[in-house]
């Protein structure tokens, strides 16, 4: 593409470091449609001839049944995507092929290319968190009363009820999809037309090829157009934080899995077994979707460190952008998709939950605020009383319920029977009302919002 300039070839080691239509064959797709809307563009502007237009487009529609077919021929001689198409077009339509590229970089076009599909990326991870966040408001609507511990420290705290545990990665997940939303929104501008970093004299019309390949605008500073990436920076911060969340799920699936808490079960579609010890049932998927958050982050501590420190405008640095951020998208989808996978194969012990949500006097909280509702106690003299009644049941090996009148009696005289109403799980997350508690209602009703929100 450039023989003009050079009498030498490169050396092997030169190709071999340059070439990046190993990875790059991915930007095809967006890499044909930013050449045909710019061909319209060059045609409508009266830069190329109807007759050049034609003959470019027809190629164009040829290399992309070519790509579909799987026949297209992909070479490390033509280094990228864009001129492996450029060099094919020219193969099946002849010289007229070399006009396509007036007013037109490679720089601007795998700009282009690139925000193309990140653009993409980030709906479909949109789409996928809200199948995800279904997933859990299926799951949740009919455990939305079922009582289990809430932890904090992972030491029992107050019992909460499983719909609402899972309402809350309900919320993460929300908050995820709107900052791929807000991603999209923001980089949906065009950089095509920049050229390789100053404009073009020709009189191209941005505003064309930008509403042809769906932007909002063109971008409005050609070198900015050529040299940055913080829209791949930011889709990579948001998946990173989405995958956060994916693992802290993981984690607990792990968890409520082993046989030591045996909360949920897990059918074998999302499980496997081991080679040696008969009895395993291991819940790899889950684990691995707490592991791959790992190269999230990587990927975007890579592409922060490729961007550091680069002068403007385009450096070939910038080659790196793409590997880093397909690889995490795929692991992202990925963990999207066996997340909601589990999610629905999830099937919650609701009585073993109901016994480990009145362990640990998880209610203790419950008496306190009773001695201070009906005795009019100080909290934190109620706090100090109801310390010693846990210090009293745990000398007795009893629960909370399950202590005897006279001791907590002894305690405070003025302690009733009453007190009884509060000391179980189910008693203790139906008083929680407040907006946003664990009551089941008030859990149903942001199962009812949430369905709204996502129909
Ligand atoms: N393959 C290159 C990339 O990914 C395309 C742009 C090359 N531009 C250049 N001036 N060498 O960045």
């Amino acid at each position: 593409m450039w023989g003009g300039r050079f009498s030498g070839k490169p050396a092997e080691l030169m190709q071999a470091i340059n070439v990046s239509i190993g990875f790059d064959r991915r930007l095809a797709a967006q890499d044909l449609a930013g050449s045909r809307a710019h061909a319209a563009m060059l045609r409508s502007a009266g830069v190329i001839s109807s007759d050049d237009e034609a003959a470019i487009q027809g190629g164009l529609a040829a290399i992309d049944a070519e790509i579909a077919a799987g026949t297209f021929p992909f070479r490390d001689e033509f280094e990228d995507i864009h001129m492996n198409v450029e060099a094919r077009l020219r193969e099946l339509i002849g010289p007229t092929a070399g006009r396509l590229h007036t007013a037109r970089s490679r720089n601007d076009q795998v700009a282009l290319d690139f925000r193309m599909w990140v653009r993409e990326a980030c709906e479909r991870s949109l789409g996928q968190v809200e199948a995800l966040q279904r997933a859990l408001l299926a799951k949740a609507e009919p455990h939305a009363d079922a009582v289990m511990p809430g932890f904090t420290h992972l030491q029992p705290a107050q019992p909460v009820t499983f719909g609402h545990h899972l309402m809350a990665y309900v919320e993460m997940f929300g908050r995820d999809a709107t900052r791929f939303r807000d991603a999209a929104i923001r980089m949906n501008e065009s950089p095509l037309g920049a050229a390789a970093l100053a404009g073009s004299p020709f009189p191209i019309d941005r505003d064309m090829t930008a509403k042809a390949l769906g932007f909002a605008r063109p971008t409005a500073n050609s070198l900015d157009s050529v040299a940055d990436r913080d829209f791949a920076l930011e889709a990579l911060a948001a998946a990173t934080i989405c995958a956060t969340h994916l693992s802290r799920l993981a984690e607990e699936i792990v968890i409520w899995m082993t046989p030591q808490f045996g909360f949920v079960k897990l059918s074998d579609a999302f499980t496997t077994g081991s080679s040696i010890m008969p009895q395993k049932k291991n819940p790899d998927a889950a684990e691995l979707v707490r592991a791959k958050v790992g190269r999230l982050l990587g990927s975007f501590t890579q592409l922060t460190v490729v961007m550091k420190g680069l002068p403007l405008t385009y450096s070939k640095d910038m080659q790196e952008d793409k590997v880093p951020t397909f690889e995490a998208f795929d692991a992202l989808e990925l963990s999207l998709l066996a997340m909601a996978g589990m999610v629905a194969d999830l099937q919650p012990d609701r009585e073993k939950l109901k016994t480990a949500a009145g362990a640990g006097y998880s209610t203790a909280t419950d008496l306190a605020d009773w001695l201070v509702r009906e005795l009019n106690l100080p909290f934190r003299d109620a706090h100090h009383i109801t310390g010693a009644a846990v210090k009293r049941a745990e000398a007795l090996g009893v629960a909370l319920p399950d202590l005897p009148l006279a001791d907590l009696q002894g305690l405070d005289k003025r302690i009733t029977p009453a007190i009884y109403g509060v000391l179980t799980p189910e008693a203790s997350v139906a008083s929680r009302k407040s907006y946003g508690g664990t009551a089941p209602d008030q859990v149903r009703a942001q199962i009812t919002r949430w369905k709204e929100l996502l129909a």
